[in-house]
């Protein structure tokens, strides 16, 4: 009886560590052996799949490579250099190509109105997919990482909270930290500053304070004094500084904070020509759209704020998906705005004070870390006007 006891155990036991292994075994070589197929048949091609790393290796060794030599500080041409294995693959095999993270299957779109499709999202083709852990824990859980009812919620507060009115109640916020972010400056004129660090610094005291402002706190005082403040500032800057629109949308052209926008097929679904299985990540390449000669001429790597001269949609020929800093569609960035002025009264306050050249010490060296960013800091130097 025992025996027995002891025989039926030890097969389970074997069947359920065989079941594991078949499993295992699925998610790390049939299914993507099986999409790789799939998608080579319908002409999608890239750099075969290999068992359980996928092309980490190859990738984590290409950036290393690049992020070791830097760039000429003349040169805009950063697709190559902050995604080396895009830019490999896309001249080998097109622009869309298959490539494996791990398991997990990335396929670059390079086809425009699939793009639009996956970004409008109106047939339900896709979702956000599920952020890495680190992500999740960098990011929280808001209404970037979520999805169905919650999202709509949290949408409509968000949305809520960067409207016109609210926004306009920001810029004295907004005003004070470029303020005090000067005030720093004078101790430094003349001499070398790390705009980068100072950026970092201006951005998280606008949220601070602009988080502390919508908490109501000694509230109306605070905010009356502000908005004296942000009068007193008026007469003194001038907002409009001509051409800020235009450079600040090129340098989001040519240094899009976002290098590409990811979305994951939750069934089969039918993209343009294609036919993608479920599970595949969609990679919308706005990088790549933003630096592409076809949309924006042999000229594209080139600095030029005057194309924007005749706003967006005379830049881009009315192509939406050739400029998209920041996204487009239901999950279009809630931030814009507030980002865009941001930008553009620290623009206008820095060059009422500043002109600034760059210090011979400066590294061009953009690197992918969540977002676009110097890997070396910005250094300048200021020379007060
Ligand atoms: C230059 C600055 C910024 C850039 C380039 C940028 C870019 C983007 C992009 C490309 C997306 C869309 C992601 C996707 O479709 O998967 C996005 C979404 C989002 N952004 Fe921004 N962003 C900026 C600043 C901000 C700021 C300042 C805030 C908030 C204070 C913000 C809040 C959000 C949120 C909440 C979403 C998710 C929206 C949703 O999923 O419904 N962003 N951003």
């Amino acid at each position: 009886m025992v025996g027995v006891t002891i025989v039926s155990s030890f097969l389970s036991l074997l069947f359920l560590i065989l079941l594991a292994l078949v499993k295992y075994f699925d998610k790390l070589w049939w299914t993507p052996t099986r999409i790789q197929k799939r998608m080579a048949s319908q002409g999608i091609k890239g750099p075969s799949y290999k068992l359980i790393y996928g092309n980490g290796k190859e990738i984590i060794s290409m950036t290393k490579e690049t992020m070791s030599r830097p760039m000429s500080t003349s040169s805009h041409d950063i697709s190559s250099y902050v995604l080396p294995h895009d830019h490999l693959w896309t001249n080998i095999c097109g622009k869309s190509f298959l490539q494996w993270y791990g398991p997990q299957p990335h396929l670059t779109i390079g086809e425009p109105e699939s793009c639009k499709a996956i970004l409008s999202n109106k047939d339900r083709i896709c979702r956000k997919p599920k952020p890495p852990y680190f992500v999740k824990k960098l990011l929280g859980d808001g209404v970037s990482m979520a999805e169905g009812e919650k999202w709509v919620k949290l949408r409509k507060l968000a949305t809520h909270a960067f409207n016109g009115e609210s926004l306009k109640s920001m810029i004295p916020e907004m005003i004070t930290s470029t303020e005090v972010m000067l005030e720093r400056w004078k101790n430094h004129e003349g001499e070398e500053i790390e705009v980068n660090k100072e950026f970092k610094l201006l951005t998280s005291e606008v949220i601070s304070r602009t988080a502390f402002g919508s908490s109501y706190l000694e509230g109306k005082n605070i905010f009356e004094m502000l908005t004296e403040l942000t009068l007193l500032f008026k007469n003194t800057y001038t907002f409009r500084l001509p051409g800020i629109s235009m450079i600040v949308n090129e340098s989001l052209r040519l240094y899009p904070p976002v290098i590409h926008l990811v979305r994951e097929t939750e069934k089969e679904v039918r993209l343009g020509e294609l036919n993608v299985p479920a599970n595949v990540q969609l990679r919308v390449p706005n990088l790549a759209f933003h630096h592409e000669p076809e949309f924006w001429g042999q000229d594209a790597q080139l600095f030029k704020p005057e194309r924007f001269s005749e706003g967006v949609a005379k830049a881009t020929n009315n192509n939406m998906v050739a400029f998209i800093p920041f996204g487009m569609g239901p999950r279009t960035c809630v931030g814009m705005n507030f980002a865009i002025i941001e930008a553009k009264i620290a623009l206008s306050m820095i060059l009422q004070r500043y002109s600034f050249t760059l210090s011979p010490g400066y590294v061009h060296s953009p690197i992918n870390s969540l977002t676009v960013s110097p890997q070396h800091g910005v250094q300048v130097i200021l020379h007060s006007l």
